[in-house]
Formats: C-alpha cells, structure tokens, sequence
C-alpha cells in the first residue's frame, strides 16, 4: 500500500470535485441566486439555513455555525479523517487511490472497520450458498414461491445462513476475526455455560441491512416458512442503531431525488416488491416506529412522504402515527392505502405491479382523507351521537389546516356529506381554529424571540465588523490581504480574527492565491474553519474603496485607544469622587489628546 497519498492526486480530486455534488447526496439543495440552500444535517431545523456556494466551493450554516469545504463536509458528516474523506470523494468520482497504511488518529475505530468487513464477507458468502448451492436450494425455492425473481435476489443481495451452529464462526475465525468482536458485531452469541460461541443465524434467509451509504452493517434473517420469530435481527451495536437506519436509503436516493417523492414502507419485503413493481424510491423502518430521526433523515432529502403501511388495524395505527411524525419534520404526507388485511407485497403479488402503481400509490390519500378514515373507523355513522362525535373530530383536524382553501375544500365536503348547514359547521370550527391560532402565536412568538436574538449576535460593536469585513475582502483576495498586513499586521482585537490572520498571511507567503477552499484545510481548529465559512458568506460589494478601507483599518487600530479612553474616564470620575480635582483635571487632558490622535 502507499506510504502517503500525493499531494498532486489530493489536488486533482479537490479540483475535479464539485461540492454542491457532495452536500446533495446528504442533503436536497435548492438554487437561489447564485448559491444553493437546504436544511442544515447537522443541526435540527424546519427552515433552511444552510447554504453551499459553487463559486467558493464551501458550504456554511447560518443557523448552527457548521462550514467548510468538500472534505470537511464529509469528514463531519461520517466522523472520518481527511484521509478518509478523500478516499471516499476520490471513490466517488473514479479516481483510483489507496489510503496510506498507517494512519494515526483514524477516527473511525478499528473494530468497528473489522465489523464492517465481517458483515461484507459474510454477506457475500450467504448469497453464494442460496444461489449456488444444494444447501440453499430449500430457501432458494422458498424465495421464488413467494414471488422472488433472481434478479430481486441479486439487486438486494439475499443470502442463506446454514443450518449451522458454527458455520459463521468457523467462517469469521479462520480470516483472522475475534470472536469476541464479532460477538459485539452481533453475528456470534456467547453461550454461558462454556463461554464458547455460537452462531446468531441459523437456517434463515438472511436480508443484509445497510447504512445510509450502503455499507453492511446488521442482518434480518427471515424463518422459511411460518415460525418465530419471523424475523431475526442484529441486535444493536456500534454499527447498528435501529432508529436511526433506513433500508434501502442508499439505494432509493437517486429516485427518491428524481420523482421528488419518497415512499415509506413498514417492511423490507414491501420495498423489495415494490421495487420490482417499478416504485424504486421505496423505504421503510426496521419493523419498530418511524423515529424522528428517521424523519429528519427523511426530511433532508425530500419534501413528499407517501406513508404505504399494512392496511391491518395495527399498521393504520402505525401509519398514522408516522404521519404524524414526518409532518412534525416538516414532510408533505399522503398516505397509500390497500384493501383490508392487505400489505403492499401480498398485494402486489395478487393485483400486479401496475395496478399496485396505479390504484395504490398514485391513489394515495391527502393526509386530511386519511384522517377522516381513521377517524371512521370502528363508528357506526348511523348513530347519531357517534356520528355527532365524528364530525367534531373531523372538525378540529380541519381547523387545523394550514391552507384556507383546503379547510373549505373538507368543510364543504363534510356538510354535504352529512347534510349539515355550512354555517353550522363553521361556527363549531371557528372554535377549534381560535385555540389553533392561539397556539400558532405562541410558537410564533417563540420562534420569533430565537430569531431576533440569533440576528442580535450579529449586531456587533464596529470594531468586531470592521475585522469580519476585512477578514472576508482578505479571503477573497491575496493582494488586498498583504496590504492589510503591512497596516494591521496582526493587530486585530478578537483573538479568533487575529489567528485567522496569521494563518492567512502564511497562506499567501506560500505562494498561493486565493482559494477558501484550499485554506480551510491549513486550519487546525473546527472553529476557524466554521468562521472562515460564515466570513465567506457574507454579503459584501466586489470592490473595497481605498476609503471605506482606510476606515475599517482605522477601526480596527483604534478600538484599544478607545478602551484606554473608557478605562482613563473611570480613573477620571474615581478621582472626581475623591475630590481630587487636580489628577481629575490631569486625566481630563489626557484624554483629549488621546481624542485628537483618533479623530
Ligand atoms: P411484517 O410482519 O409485516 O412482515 O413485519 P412482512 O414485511 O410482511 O414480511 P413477510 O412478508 O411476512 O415476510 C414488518 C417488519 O417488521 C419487522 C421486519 O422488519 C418486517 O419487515 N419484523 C417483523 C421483525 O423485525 N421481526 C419479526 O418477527 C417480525
Ligand atoms: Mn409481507
């Protein structure tokens, strides 16, 4: 392996990489005027804040602080090295490289490497016994009896596990793996009485369960047949964190990005179905609740959320649930909905992939019509007191609408379907909506509060603005930098502002000109790195004048006379209050002269 990655092929891959590629297979970016904006991945938010600029090649969060380039992107993105980041954007565009063997502070810890490479092997050794072998012809059958076609099989890469107590063991120990770790990894169990090791899976098609860039990280393993559980999962480990997994999110993305619309299922055999069916942009959770985790992952990508649960009295509690949870990320929701006792992979089967396209996706309800399903449910609507009960549950959902003509679009449809005066349903609604907007204000208010006083840290002293506004003329342009060097030199007042200087001074004195996303990685701290990316996001003219130049030097030279000022004021009213009125008199020239030198 290579001793070091050369400096020539780490330029090569900076330069034929583009970061606005790079954000957006994490976050959905939208254009506006010359940068692009999206929600911050590194911080909750329903309101976009982050922004990445082309031009500059770095990305910067108004909201949390969080900038860089390419490979910062990444590296705080998947808690990984540079090296690693560069290897992983090298990957991505096709550039052959291979990370140095000795790498000092890895941060991606070594067993957990060990794990992934465990599960990768594995994965490939249990698809090879189910396509290839006699011993996995029982599960192959299986698989196609329910509708599997090989190439589904290829596509999602599903295995056998021998009925075996060791097999896996005795596969993982011979290539060099600890039992030990690969009981941590979950693919081994411990037994208690001899301390000896077993393997987790046996006699069960193993479905690998991939991370949000489609490494291995845990297996289900469903039963042949009926039996329990149905479903054997990894337990939770470094790797595998169930609330916060996807499967098939690595996959589904591009589609997800092209048809602007994610479906989410309960099960990995709805989405393997699905797929197959034509619907490629197809997710779902690991067989527990959508988190909201889960949701802002989602929610980063996409804006629409089609929720396509089993249509059983647990999965329309589950659905509806989940859409609550995708609203509170900020989610468009509609929901898809089957006959009863249906799920999207029995139905698919049984109606066909287009019918399952046509009259179960793209029929997918409003979340409002949804909800008025659900709330029918289990009413006897010719009962009055229950009906009664009903419309003033659909009601308050109504009032709940963000959209006037969405509320009169169901206030309508509810008056005619129950034959009830318009103006009767209004003034019931009208008092659901009051509390609404009462809540609403008091949100708002809340948000509002967080704004101004996220916009109030902005407001700073002149001196503070005058060595950001230089600061950022500086970043942009190496000539005007080296004049402020010879008239500040490293005079700035705020100690992050003066350390940005000296590394920028060095920057140039290297020879190179300007280029924030090459500079960001001759910064030692995330804190610099962040302020250089807030810096470059300012908004300031292309040209500096000579004038507002001098001025902005002017104010940065002059704020510690100005503290020498405030400081000699004091001494002056402390001798005042002394009656010391002679000293008083002497500070009180002082000070003058120190205003002349200033004005
Ligand atoms: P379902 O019981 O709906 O399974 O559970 P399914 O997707 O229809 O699977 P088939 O068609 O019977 O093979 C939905 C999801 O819940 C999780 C799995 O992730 C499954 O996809 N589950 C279910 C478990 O983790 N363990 C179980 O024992 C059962
Ligand atoms: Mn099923």
């Amino acid at each position: 392996m290579a001793e070091r990655i050369p400096d020539e092929v780490i330029d090569r891959i900076r330069h034929s990489i583009d970061i606005v590629d790079v954000v957006s297979d994490y976050v959905q970016l939208k254009k506006q005027g010359r940068n692009y904006f999206g929600l911050c991945p590194f911080h909750g938010e329903s309101t976009p804040s982050f922004s990445v600029a082309p031009e500059k090649q770095i990305y910067h969060c108004f909201g949390c602080g969080a900038g860089g380039n390419a490979f910062s992107f990444v590296m705080e993105m998947e808690g990984l090295t540079f090296l690693e980041a560069v290897k992983r954007l090298a990957d991505k565009i096709g550039i052959p490289i291979q990370l140095p063997t000795y790498q000092p502070q890895s941060s991606i810890h070594k067993p957990a490497n060990k794990m992934i490479e465990a599960h990768e092997l594995l994965k490939k050794f249990y698809h090879h016994l189910l396509v290839n072998t006699k011993e996995g012809q029982k599960a192959f059958d299986y698989l196609i009896q329910r509708g599997f076609t090989a190439e589904m099989i290829e596509e999602f890469e599903v295995g056998y596990a021998l009925e075996s107590w060791d097999f896996a063991m005795k596969f993982l120990t011979k290539r060099g793996f600890s039992p030990d770790e690969m009981e941590q990894a979950g693919l081994l169990v411990k037994r208690d009485s001899d301390g000896g090791y077993f393997d987790r899976f046996r006699n069960r098609i193993m479905f690998p369960i991939y991370d949000l860039q489609g490494k291995t990280i845990a297996f289900s393993g469903r039963i042949l047949g009926e039996g329990q559980p149905k479903y054997l999962n990894s337990p939770e480990t470094v790797l595998f964190n169930k609330s916060k997994t996807i499967y098939n999110f690595h996959r589904a993305k591009k589609h997800i990005r092209k048809n602007q619309e994610a479906i989410l299922f309960e099960g990995f055999a709805d989405v393997i179905s699905a797929f197959k069916a034509g619907c490629e942009n197809g997710i779902a959770t690991m067989g527990t609740a959508l988190t909201d985790e889960q949701a802002k992952i989602i929610r980063r990508n996409v804006e629409s959320v089609i929720v396509c649960y089993d249509s059983d009295e647990a999965g329309i509690e589950a659905a509806h649930k989940a859409t609550h949870t995708l609203n509170a990320a900020g989610c468009y929701v509609k929901v898809a909905t089957m006959p009863k006792g249906y799920d999207p992979d029995e139905y698919i089967q049984q109606f066909g992939a287009e019918k399952f396209r046509q009259e179960v996706v793209e029929a997918s309800l409003t979340l409002m019509s949804f909800k008025m399903q659900y709330l029918r449910r289990g009413k006897n609507l010719q009962n009055e007191a229950e009906r009664m009960q009903y419309i003033d549950e659909v009601l308050k959902e109504i009032g709940s609408l963000p959209k006037a003509v969405e509320r009169d679009h169901y206030l309508r449809q509810l008056s005619e379907e129950f034959s009830i005066s318009l103006e009767a349903l209004k003034q019931q609604y009208q008092i659901y909506r009051f509390e609404k907007k009462k809540k609403d204000n008091a949100h708002w208010n809340r948000n509002n509060i967080a704004r101004q006083s996220a916009s109030q840290t902005k407001l700073l002293p002149a001196y503070q603005n005058a060595e950001r506004i230089l600061l950022s003329y500086m970043l942009k342009d190496q000539h005007l930098a080296l004049r402020v060097q010879d008239m500040i030199g490293g005079s700035f007042n705020i100690e992050e502002h003066r350390a940005l200087a000296a590394y920028l001074y060095g920057f140039y004195e290297e020879g190179h000109e300007s280029n924030i996303s090459l500079f960001v990685e001759y910064l030692p701290e995330k804190k610099l790195v962040h302020l250089v990316s807030e810096l470059a996001m300012m908004s300031i003219n292309e040209e500096l004048s000579e004038q507002a130049l001098n001025d902005y030097v002017q104010q940065v030279l002059n704020h510690p006379k100005w503290l020498t000022i405030k400081e000699k004021e004091k001494d002056k009213q402390e001798a005042e209050r002394r009656k010391d009125y002679v000293k008083a008199a002497s500070i009180a020239m002082e000070i003058l002269q120190l205003k002349k030198v200033l004005k």
